[in-house]
């Protein structure tokens, strides 16, 4: 049985990928061994078979001992452990969920529903680094990657609405003492149905400048109640680092542009920050290399793998269906609002929703670790 180490398997991101793990069986296939950077010695969870007590996360033979190894620990875990693994003379297999190493030539991001020609590819020529994509990217192409597969793309902008989630734990925590604070600071006037809307309205605002650096230590400024057009680092050239990522990975994940000596698919836009806990959308507007019928369009797009879901463009179905709400906690990409826009035929609008733990981190880690398993 193949030993397994995981790594970050407490965080939030590992959490899940335990969930799913256990729901998926994989764990009976697996010898797992538990690594831990702060409770060496401890007990290993229940999943544990003959491996009972935590390993040292930075002790490199006991990583050696792995032929797969899963982390979720984060980007500067990697940065330190992984080289001095390689250079240690292991060959075993990394699936990190961390964005450290995307880009490197020789890892591939893993995303088997939408690249498995890709990842096949680069385990027949000996590939051992797998890396989960960034969350917006994933859950986009989860959800129209029948678009891009069929070559139809000649370029993509998306508008995103990213949950609190994508920042990490504190994040979410944070969000939701700034939406308490705010409740807090206008209760008694909600209470009275005859108050007045503007003063509520002139309290939560001042209520929002006044949150202390202490309570907007994370996002930086408040969110409860407002949103934030800027994630990740600043490029510089007035790109964020996410929004860079969206032209990068999409095309990395789908074997094409810098690299593969194919032309890249164009792909740009706005990501936004918004009050929403853990599911990231997406409004996307596509510009089609024809005018292909819409129904054909949601046909194809339906028929791409088993956990999109066609959204039907009505105020009903898009209410019930298309919301951070109805998504979180489940493994349905939903995509709606898909119709032609007003500039021509070949150019489609849609919008789609994922959950940014599951198929956005987690996921597409413990698929990959199935596809090696096989
Ligand atoms: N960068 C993403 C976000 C996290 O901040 O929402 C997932 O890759």
């Amino acid at each position: 049985m193949a030993l397994v180490g995981l790594v970050g398997w407490r965080g939030m991101v590992g959490s899940v990928l335990m969930d799913r793990m256990q729901a998926e069986g994989d764990f009976a296939l697996i010898e797992p061994v538990f690594f831990s950077t702060s409770a060496v010695g401890g007990k290993a969870p229940a999943q544990a078979k003959n491996e009972t007590t935590l390993k040292d996360a930075f002790d490199i033979d006991a990583l050696k001992r792995c032929d797969i190894v899963i982390t979720c620990q984060g980007g500067d875990y990697t940065t330190e452990v992984f080289p001095k693994l390689r250079a240690a003379g292991w060959n075993g297999h990394w699936i990190d969920a961390a964005s450290s190493l995307r880009m490197t030539d020789d890892a591939v991001i893993v995303l088997d529903p939408v690249n498995m020609p890709v990842i096949k590819n680069a385990l027949a020529k000996g590939g051992r680094n797998w890396i989960g994509g960034n969350c917006t990217v994933s859950c986009m192409l989860m959800g129209v990657g029948a678009l891009y597969k069929a070559g139809l793309v000649e370029w993509m902008s998306t508008q995103t609405y990213q949950a609190a989630s994508g920042g990490g734990a504190q994040h979410m925590r944070e969000l939701l003492t700034q939406y308490g604070r705010l409740n807090a600071s206008v209760r008694s006037l909600l209470d009275d149905p005859k108050s007045a809307i503007l003063e509520i309205d002139r309290l939560v605002a001042e209520t929002q400048r006044g949150l202390s650096a202490e309570e907007t230590k994370n996002f930086g400024v408040p969110l409860g109640g407002s949103l934030i057009p800027w994630i990740d680092k600043d490029l510089g050239n007035g790109v964020s680092k996410e929004e860079w990522k969206g032209m990068a990975e999409t095309n990395k994940i789908l074997g094409q542009g810098e690299g593969f000596g194919t032309p890249a698919v164009p792909v740009d836009g706005f990501c936004v920050r918004v009050g929403a806990m853990r599911c990231h959308s997406q409004a996307l507007t596509f510009k089609l290399k024809k005018d292909v019928p819409l129904a054909d369009i949601e046909a194809m797009i339906a028929a791409d793998n088993a956990w999109v879901k066609v959204v039907p463009n009505n105020r009903e179905a898009t209410l019930r269906d298309l919301t951070p709400v109805a998504v979180t906690g489940t493994m349905t990409i939903p995509v709606g609002r898909l119709r032609k826009l007003a500039m021509g035929p070949e150019y489609l609008g849609a919008f789609t929703i994922g959950d940014q733990l599951l198929w956005g981190a987690a996921e597409p880690l413990r698929r990959m670790l199935r596809i090696l398993l096989d």
